[in-house]
């Protein structure tokens, strides 16, 4: 069984399968970001949240990054809701919340409040700037915020990752059933190249298992999208990973661009998982220059590992070194950086889109080949 206890102590489960609707309900559409913030506060992914935050959480973890009970929680979790249904909503009584007219669950309304934007995006996201990503989805969305639990009663389907969609406790069963008392959690919105791939085996050195935990919800324009990158995890990991070492899943939560923030947020989230340990590398869920290479180590060191209840495994920027013709980072080479073979995002993308194909040293063969594939040019637009 693995050590981990869920963040609160609890693993919350707020999925009633099938139970009765609550009657002449308003009914609150979702947006992809809250319909996947729906199922993971539903699974327990989000424990302790029992639903989407109240202003005084909401409040609390803008500017401390904590609840209002104290535990360290460091993305709000929110519900804005169209202008015209406002007036409609009432504290204290339930609305039902729906995506494409499709009924999922609902919220017993405990709050109705108006954020202040601004400074959710300065304290979030350190900018105020509508070009990040994060902080434009967040102007973006309408300007009320719904608070309260939830209850889920129709699952969210997955489409083409269902197979994959393992909420917590089927993770931990998972876990258990291979015996890993440690297992190494490893989020990602890319493909898996070759520096992945070394901080993902150099952390498996010391633990029993790899959950190789990508993002499939909303990203942004630019990202590769989430199908294309789960055909190059399979094929990397039927010829590159020892099969009983690693569990494969998806994470069905939005990417929000937040850097350290989301670091912490991801860290929590994958001890929900069931994991013990939890990899943070370079520029974790970061954007542009927005955050400094290592801004989401500091961070993350700013709370003990028994505060968080996850162990943190930092990972300097690794590269390939064609003198010591390894995967390496500062730390190991003692080579100049004419040396090391390092490809940008964009540069890679740029290759993609020219079908020229990204170099052996950065990416294996396979994973290029999937890439190449499937990458159609203007397929990240
Ligand atoms: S993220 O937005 O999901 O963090 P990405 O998929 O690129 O982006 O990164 C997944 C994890 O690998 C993160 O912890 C990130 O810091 C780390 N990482 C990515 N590339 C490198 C690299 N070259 N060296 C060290 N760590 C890296």
């Amino acid at each position: 069984m693995t050590t981990s206890i869920p963040h609160g102590g609890t693993l919350i489960d707020r999925r009633r399968y099938g139970a009765e609707w609550p009657t002449n309900a308003v009914h609150i559409p979702l947006d992809d970001i809250a319909l996947a913030d729906v199922e993971l506060l539903a699974n327990g992914g989000y424990s302790p949240l029992t639903g989407f935050m109240t202003k005084v959480d909401y409040e609390h973890v803008v500017s401390s990054m904590k609840l209002e009970n104290g535990l360290i929680w460091s993305l709000p979790i929110t519900l804005p809701v169209p202008e015209a249904l406002v007036s409609e909503l009432t504290i204290g009584e339930q609305a039902i919340l729906e995506k494409d007219d499709i009924p999922y669950g609902w919220i017993d309304i405990a709050d109705i409040y108006q954020p202040d934007k601004e400074e959710e995006a300065r304290q979030v996201y350190k900018t105020t700037s509508d070009a990040h990503p994060g902080v434009h989805q967040v102007y973006t969305r309408p300007n009320t915020y719904v608070g309260g639990d939830i209850t889920l009663v129709r699952p969210v389907e997955h489409g083409l990752f269902e197979a994959e969609a393992l909420a917590p406790e089927e993770t931990r069963a998972a876990f258990a059933e291979k015996n890993w008392q440690t297992v190494v959690g490893f989020q990602t919105r890319n493909p898996v190249h070759r520096a992945h791939e070394y901080i993902q085996k150099t952390a498996l050195e010391t633990v029993d298992g790899l959950l190789l935990h990508p993002l499939v919800g909303a990203t942004k324009k630019g990202d590769i999208p989430a199908d294309v990158r789960m055909k190059s995890y399979k094929v990397l990991l039927s010829r590159y990973y020892p099969e009983e070492r690693v569990q494969l899943s998806v994470f069905p939560a939005a990417m929000r661009y937040a850097g350290p923030r989301e670091a912490i947020f991801h860290a929590l989230v994958r001890k929900n998982y069931g994991c013990t340990h939890f990899i943070v590398g370079r520029d974790h869920a970061g954007v542009g220059d927005y955050y400094g290479t290592y801004e989401a180590q500091e961070l993350l060191k700013q709370f003990s590992v028994e505060e968080l209840g996850i162990t943190p495994l930092y990972f300097e920027h690794s590269f390939y070194c064609n003198e010591c013709e390894a995967m390496a980072t500062a730390k190991t080479c003692p080579h100049s950086s004419e040396k090391h073979v390092m490809l940008s995002g964009t540069k890679v993308r740029e290759m993609l889109e020219n079908q020229e194909a990204p170099p052996k040293e950065f990416s294996r063969r396979e994973v290029v080949e999937v890439l190449m594939e499937t990458y159609k040019p203007g397929i990240t637009q």
